[in-house]
């Protein structure tokens, strides 16, 4: 580890804080699914990520530069790769990175994600995969000898890191305990909302309204994980029903080969009538890209939180990837 860092000790200082609040801080060992946050790893992860604000103000840390993440991403990303190669580059790290590895890696040649992340995890520290299938991320986990992140696995699957950093957000902002959240969309193969919905499960008293058609709504097994740990939800399939009810707006896309009708996707749409019907604090969330379902106009409302939701990823990643890095 370098020398030079600037970097405070956030990993002691986050451990320290919750000792002294009675919690065990455990081990991170890959970044599968949302279900492994526990409450104190959460809160050690949003006090890494309040340190790293200030880091990369200061311009960033060398204190990983010995370190090297490779991005295996089998789907296109703009936030997502970015963002990782981003932070490991403000810790000081370096980066290897395949933007299509359907078309530029051995995969072309019939290669299995398993020997591509057995010969890869030879060459870095941390690899962070998107795979087109759901479990692709856990298939390169099983066989890795390094911390492996899951960039958002299949359709129906996971994006953990998303949901890190959207719940990072609303913790900016508010308590969690005893929040309305209204996540609408795709939900049945929306990734960032299944996710997400695991993460609000740990906190008391939050109430979720999954707002889609009734064809795209949340499946059973996140349903089924809510009533098991008590969190109260809705189903409806009419936004207007719950929008002045929500503390929280999480908006994702309806993509048109799933919903072919647009008026039917408009009638998901925020806009500025729908701006209209929403509480005056109400936070307005998209983990991007968008479509029709999030009007421009809706970029000027003091309400809208997504590009600093963006932002705050490259916090939550950077205070990520120490958690998987630090060995000590
Ligand atoms: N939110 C998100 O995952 O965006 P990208 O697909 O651009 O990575």
């Amino acid at each position: 580890m370098a020398a030079s860092s600037n970097l405070p000790s956030l990993k002691t200082a986050g451990s320290r804080h919750f000792q002294d609040n009675g919690f065990m801080v455990s081990k991170l060992r890959h970044v599968i699914e949302s279900q492994q946050f526990t409450l104190p790893l959460l809160m050690d992860l949003f006090h890494r990520s309040r340190g790293m604000e200030r880091v990369v103000a200061r311009g960033g840390t060398l204190e990983y530069q010995d370190k090297i993440l490779a991005n295996l991403f089998y789907q296109p990303s703009t936030r997502t790769r970015f963002c990782f190669e981003a932070a490991m580059y403000r810790l000081g790290g370096k980066v290897l990175s395949t933007e299509q590895a359907s078309a530029f890696s051995s995969e072309v040649a019939g290669e299995q994600v398993e020997d591509s992340i057995r010969i890869i995890a030879h060459y870095s520290d941390v690899i962070v995969v998107r795979h087109p299938q759901a479990g692709g991320a856990q298939r390169a986990a099983q066989v890795s000898s390094v911390p492996v992140i899951n960039a958002g696995d299949g359709e129906g699957g996971q994006h953990p890191t998303q949901a890190l950093l959207d719940l990072y957000t609303i913790y900016r902002e508010r308590p969690l305990v005893g929040l309305s959240v209204a996540i609408i969309g795709e939900l049945d193969r929306g990734r960032t909302a299944r996710s997400l919905a695991y993460l609000l499960a740990k906190f008391d008293r939050v109430k979720i309204f999954f707002v889609a058609p009734p064809e795209l709504q949340m499946k059973p097994d996140i349903l089924t994980y809510l009533d098991e740990h008590g969190v109260r939800y809705e189903l409806e399939s009419d936004v207007d029903r719950v929008i002045g009810e929500a503390d929280v707006i999480y908006q994702t896309r309806i993509r048109p080969e799933r919903l072919r009708d647009e008026q039917g996707r408009k009638r998901y749409a925020i806009d500025p009538a729908l701006l209209r019907k929403m509480k005056s604090d109400a936070l307005i969330m998209h983990p991007l890209p968008r479509t029709v379902e999030l009007d421009k106009a809706v970029d000027e409302d003091p309400r809208a939180l997504y590009f600093r939701q963006a932002a705050n990823g490259l916090y939550v990643r950077m205070a990520l990837l120490t958690m998987l890095l630090d060995t000590e």
